[in-house]
């Protein structure tokens, strides 16, 4: 790793305006009791009588005197009570009505900022559900569109192949041939024009990298290729770039790809389960763990007329280009004999997929008479989008949001992302069920359809930073699901606080595997919940804003049919056929997501667990520790003091879940009338459990942010900067120990200690 920079970003937010404070917990405390006081006097002065009348609606009557006491009838206030609600979450979600939305979003290109009619359909549909407070909330973004593009090999000046570029129109599948379909590009990729010699960097990870220069392969002004996977792509432009090279080219090779290849005899799609080699995966490639969102915008939403600033600490300056295994091929062949081998170099090098086409991974130099021509045009604008916001008013003004982009690189996208679009219409669907039986939450629901995920969670991270203020104070947790259905294997990841609604709820929802029958989603899972990274929509939720979030959904497993991901085969016509015939893993996560939702809302003590927080980061410790093993000889670290605050926490943590769960079973008490007041009282010792339980994960907000990265102010949870997709956890220690820069570590340890004493302090 290389050592931290100074912050580009820093003044930005400094200078910002007071939005960027975070929740001063004393002042918080302070008020909240004075409020309450008043509150108090008033209900006891004023609103004791019309408490004593039967009750219709409002569900705070349900803690006064003569309310059903919870769980057997709360909250009878909400017109349902939760098991009719579950009920309804249970029975309305339908597999045919999935695959009706997949087939609607799947049919036409849906490019960020370039389809708004299906933002007012998406619209108009939840409308019709029944959620009447529905908006579009749109953003004027910096990104490229595709002009132009080639990539050619030239052998002693002439041209020895030139690459299609584009992916097959097959009969089988309706949308791979429309007229309008999206040329293959990527996101953010500079324009240019370039002829050099190439070189094969492996998946192009920063370690890839280092161990190509330490074997003195020359690649300054070269042309990289590299397979996609194990990083986010982003960074491997970004790393060719740093290290002088002219263009990236990508490509998706079968070694990832699991059971189902070419070479292990399976046909290729459409006919079978493998990858159809003229596939292309286009994607974006921002530096994401350096910061999403609107790069022009760091911050700070982009409005129309927001002052912009140069984006080039995001986004990178030489061209890349996505490519298939068939135009990869001649390539790749061309290298067979130039320079060492893949085979060479450690085992993050071996095991290429194309062996069986006759490529022996060269690393190359190619000399320098054989040379690929990379030309990129890209168009760069400013240019709206458009996220749908749908608001479920609870009684409380307490949120749970709940989140899926529409936006997608092509004109399918039935498994990214709109298996998760057309599953959050279900679960919309299935809530306006609920609010036409008479129900309303005891909290509020939002849903949001972001648009711009793609480029860099351009929708989200927009609305994240111009709603910050009233989603510090009212936001409980961000359920984000993306891909709901790609293939068979359950792979969420959340905040350590939601671990138990996670276990909960998949056991509540059958799996749509009945190969022993009955079993739920829980039993087939693995129980495996990853950290939070980022490269999907909950990115600004959990590491910018401090808010508990989930990532859901059903991807794709090793032994599932590949994924086409980002290309013009993730189509509905895949999915019928491979993905999810049967549209049942749709319904099952249409019913996790909307039980997910519904005991957030409505159950009165939040439905978190700190202790599961406290376990979290000692284990997360437990992870980082190797990576003071591996400091310079001369240097240590130690981290006991952060076991021992751990310690402490863990052990608060503990008594406060149980108090929660006291103050949960006090509900149940079937109380005589004229001891209303202990529900009175009960009511406010609620409320502050969950105002703590509501504040947990802020505390682990460091203003300054993270060293060289500012927008990340998580101190536990944050991309890994040189992965992307995966979660570093205390990246800011660990990263410092990487960097072999001790001072620093300890800087970061103390502060991590800090943020977990606040923790402690809360939960006193
Ligand atoms: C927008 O999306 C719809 C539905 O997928 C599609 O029919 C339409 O062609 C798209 N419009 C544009 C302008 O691409
Ligand atoms: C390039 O093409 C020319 C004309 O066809 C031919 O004479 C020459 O031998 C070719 N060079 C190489 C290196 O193939
Ligand atoms: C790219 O540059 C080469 C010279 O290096 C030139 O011959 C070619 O026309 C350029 N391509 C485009 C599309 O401008
Ligand atoms: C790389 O070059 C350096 C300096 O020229 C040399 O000392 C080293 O042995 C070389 N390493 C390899 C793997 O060739
Ligand atoms: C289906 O369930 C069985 C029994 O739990 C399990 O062994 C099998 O791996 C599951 N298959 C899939 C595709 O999930
Ligand atoms: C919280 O989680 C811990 C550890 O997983 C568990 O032992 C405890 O019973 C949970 N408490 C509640 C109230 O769910
Ligand atoms: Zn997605």
């Amino acid at each position: 790793m290389p050592p931290s920079e100074t912050s580009p970003l820093l003044a930005t937010v400094q200078v910002a305006p007071q939005r960027y404070r975070y929740p001063h917990n004393k002042l918080r405390r302070a008020c909240t009791y004075s409020l309450c006081l008043l509150l108090a006097a008033a209900l006891v002065l004023f609103l004791l009588p019309s408490a004593l009348l039967p009750r219709e609606g409002g569900s705070l009557w349900s803690y006064l005197p003569g309310a059903q006491p919870y769980p057997k009838y709360w909250p009878s206030g909400n017109g349902l009570d939760y098991d009719e609600l579950t009920t309804i979450l249970l029975g309305t979600p339908s597999a045919a009505r999935a695959r009706e939305w997949s087939k609607y979003y799947t049919s036409g290109p849906h490019l960020t900022g370039k389809n708004l009619s299906q933002a007012l359909w998406t619209k108009e549909r939840w409308e019709e559900f029944g959620i009447a407070d529905t908006k579009i909330a749109a953003y004027d973004v910096y990104l490229n569109y595709p002009l132009d593009h080639r990539l050619a090999l030239y052998q002693g000046g002439n041209v020895s192949f030139e690459a299609s570029l584009e992916e097959d129109v097959l009969e089988e599948d309706s949308t791979s041939g429309l007229p309008d379909r999206v040329p293959t590009f990527h996101g953010y990729s500079a324009s240019g024009n370039v002829t050099a010699p190439f070189v094969f960097v492996n998946f192009g990870t920063y370690a890839d990298y280092e161990d190509l220069v330490n074997a003195n392969v020359s690649l300054a002004g070269k042309i990289a290729i590299a397979k996609y996977g194990r990083i986010f792509r982003g960074l491997k432009v970004k790393r060719a770039q740093e290290l002088g090279m002219v263009g990236v080219i990508l490509y998706d090779d079968p070694q990832t790809d699991g059971e189902y290849t070419e070479a292990n005899g399976y046909e290729t799609y459409p006919d079978g389960p493998a990858r159809n080699p003229s596939a292309v995966q286009r994607g974006s490639t921002q530096f994401l763990s350096f910061g999403p969102g609107d790069p022009t915008t760091p911050g700070y939403p982009s409005k129309p007329g927001a002052v912009r600033q140069d984006p080039h600490d995001f986004i990178p300056s030489i061209p890349s280009i996505p490519v298939s295994i068939n135009d990869v091929l001649p390539l790749l062949k061309a290298l067979n004999g130039h320079g060492l081998k893949a085979s060479n170099f450690n085992e993050w090098w071996q095991g290429g997929g194309l062996a069986y086409k006759g490529v022996e991974y060269n690393i190359g130099p190619s000399p320098d008479d054989l040379v690929i021509n990379l030309y990129n045009e890209q168009e760069y604008v400013t240019t709206p989008l458009w996220n749908v916001i749908g608001v479920i008013p609870g009684s409380l003004p307490d949120t749970i949001i709940l989140g899926n982009h529409r936006d997608a690189w092509i004109a399918g996208g039935a498994g990214d992302p709109n298996s998760g679009s057309a599953v959050l219409n279900e679960v919309i669907r299935s809530f306006g069920e609920a609010l036409k039986a008479g129900w309303k939450p005891l909290r509020t629901i939002v849903f949001a359809s972001w648009d711009g995920e793609e480029y860099g969670l351009l929708g989200s991270t927009e609305w994240v930073e111009e709603y910050l203020p009233w989603l510090s104070k009212s936001n409980v947790a961000y359920l984000n699901v993306d891909v709901a259905a790609s293939g068979t294997r359950l792979a969420p990841s959340a905040s350590p606080l939601l671990n138990k609604l996670i276990h909960e709820i998949t056991g509540l929802v059958q799996s749509p595997n009945q190969t022993v029958p009955g079993q739920t989603v829980r039993d087939v899972w693995d129980g495996y919940i990853g950290t939070m990274g980022s490269g999907s929509d909950f990115t600004a939720f959990q590491d910018f804003a401090g808010i508990p979030s989930y990532d859901l959904g059903f991807s794709h497993g090793d032994q599932d049919p590949v994924y086409h991901y980002h290309s013009n085969y993730d189509s509905f016509d895949w999915m019928q056929r491979f993905g999810d015939p049967e549209w049942l893993y749709h319904e099952a996560c249409t019913k996790i997501w909307a039980l997910a939702a519904a005991k957030l809302a409505e159950t009165p003590v939040l439905f978190f667990n700190a202790t599961d927080y406290g376990y979290g980061l000692e284990e997360y410790v437990d992870r980082i520790r190797p990576a003071a093993d591996k400091l310079p000889s001369g240097l240590s670290f130690d981290f006991g003091p952060l076991y021992e605050a751990i310690g402490k926490l863990q052990k608060t943590a503990i008594d406060f879940d149980a108090y929660a769960a006291d103050l949960t079973s006090q509900l149940a008490e079937d109380l005589p009338w004229y001891l209303w007041w202990k529900k009175v009282r009960l009511f406010f010792l609620i409320h502050e459990v969950n105002t703590k339980y509501k504040n947990i994960e802020r505390q682990f907000l460091y203003e300054q942010g993270l060293d060289g990265r500012s927008w990340f102010k998580h101190v536990v949870f944050a991309p890994g900067l040189w992965t992307g997709y995966s979660g570093a956890t205390y990246p800011g220690i660990v990263e410092s120990l990487e960097a072999g820069d001790v001072a620093n570590a300890a800087k970061w340890l103390y502060i991590v200690i800090e943020r977990v004493e606040a923790a402690t302090k809360l939960l006193q």
